[in-house]
């Protein structure tokens, strides 16, 4: 009998624009102060992609150059891209097609995944599947979103929450026991009325009315995706750890979507851990969407060891939400 293929993350890559947008800036822009922000949400600067022509592409292109560059990988060796975003350049192609014409992957095959907030962690298992058909062994997942071209800078409910950013993983099949070991994945459409943008899709196409009315931008009803996401995202977090028959002990490493610090902090607590072991990049980012995860990694990668048990966990739009159990590789 073959030997099961398991997937393993062996590199990762990240970008974020420089331009950066403080509370202090926001303060100016509408009725909220620096105070405010931080209890509430954790955030104190994000940053945002400027400039004539620049998507999300641009934030995604220069994540997986970053990754290719520190693996020794030539663009022309990835098979497959699967680029998790809500804000593609273009309702179509797929911004992974772009990426992968900006990168040079004329090799790679490439598709757009979306699961808003939970969009990096649909990314991994997608791409882990492929991994694991034994058809694969060099998939590229990108989690990129330029919040900033949906966010309304006059809505101080939202604006103060999401940044721009990306980050990307590369799997290849794993050389031993290390790798992604178990994920459990959840969505439930009822949700969508708390978390959505009313207008651009099929549904209502974009008219003068939708332009005036604002419904292009994040619809989002706060305190109710508060109440799911942190029963949501501590839910699945415990169940994975426990159907793994693992405790908060044994775990290295959460790695959090980074929508708010209080619904971090609450799944933390569920699963027994310590503050210090949750990686936190809100204060300087806030909210990326799918970028948060990956981004997350990138910057913690020299702290990571080889054979550390990792959980990712996320929540957002859709509803979406889920966690993935991961062994480091390297
Ligand atoms: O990643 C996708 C999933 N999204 C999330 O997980 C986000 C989940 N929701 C949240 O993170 C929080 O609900 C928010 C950060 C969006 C809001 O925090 P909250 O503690 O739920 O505040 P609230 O909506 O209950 O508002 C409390 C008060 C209100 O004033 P009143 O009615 O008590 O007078 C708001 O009008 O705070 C007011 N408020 C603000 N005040 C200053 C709302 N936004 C602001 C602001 N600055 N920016």
């Amino acid at each position: 009998m073959s030997q099961k293929i398991r997937a393993a993350i062996t590199a990762v890559g990240g970008f974020v624009p420089d331009d950066k947008l403080t509370n202090a800036d926001l303060e100016k822009m509408v009725d909220t102060s620096d105070e405010w922000i931080k209890t509430r949400t954790g955030v104190s600067e994000r940053r945002i992609l400027k400039g004539e022509n620049k998507g999300t592409s641009d934030l995604g292109a220069p994540a997986i150059l970053n990754l290719c560059q520190k693996r020794g990988l030539d663009p022309s060796e990835i098979e497959c891209i699967i680029c998790c975003t809500v804000t593609g350049d273009m309702t179509f192609p797929a911004t992974a097609n772009i990426i992968a014409d900006k990168i040079g992957a004329i090799n790679a095959w490439s598709f757009d995944l979306g699961a808003a907030c939970s969009g990096f962690l649909y990314g991994v298992t997608t791409g882990a599947s492929l991994i694991e058909s034994g058809r694969y062994t060099k998939v590229v997942v990108v989690g990129a979103d330029k919040m900033s071209a949906i966010v309304d800078y006059s809505d101080r409910t939202t604006c103060i929450l999401f940044g721009d950013g990306a980050g990307a993983i590369l799997l290849e099949p794993s050389k031993d026991e290390t790798g992604i070991l178990d994920s459990i994945l959840r969505s439930d459409g009822s949700g969508a009325q708390y978390l959505h943008m009313k207008a651009g899709g099929s549904l209502k196409p974009a008219s003068i009315e939708t332009v005036t009315r604002k419904e292009h931008f994040i619809y989002q009803e706060g305190q109710a995706v508060f109440k799911f996401a942190v029963k949501g995202m501590a839910d699945v977090s415990a169940e994975l750890i426990e159907r793994n028959n693992l405790t908060g002990n044994d775990i290295a490493w959460l790695v959090p979507h980074q929508a708010n610090k209080r619904i971090i902090d609450a799944t933390a607590n569920r699963m027994g851990l310590s503050p210090e072991k949750v990686m936190l990049n809100i204060e300087r980012y806030g909210n990326t969407t799918s970028g948060t995860i990956p981004l997350c990694l990138w910057e913690w990668e020299s702290k990571l060891k080889k054979g550390d048990n990792i959980v990712l966990a996320a929540f957002g739009g859709g509803f979406t939400w889920g966690a993935t159990l991961i062994k480091w590789s390297y």
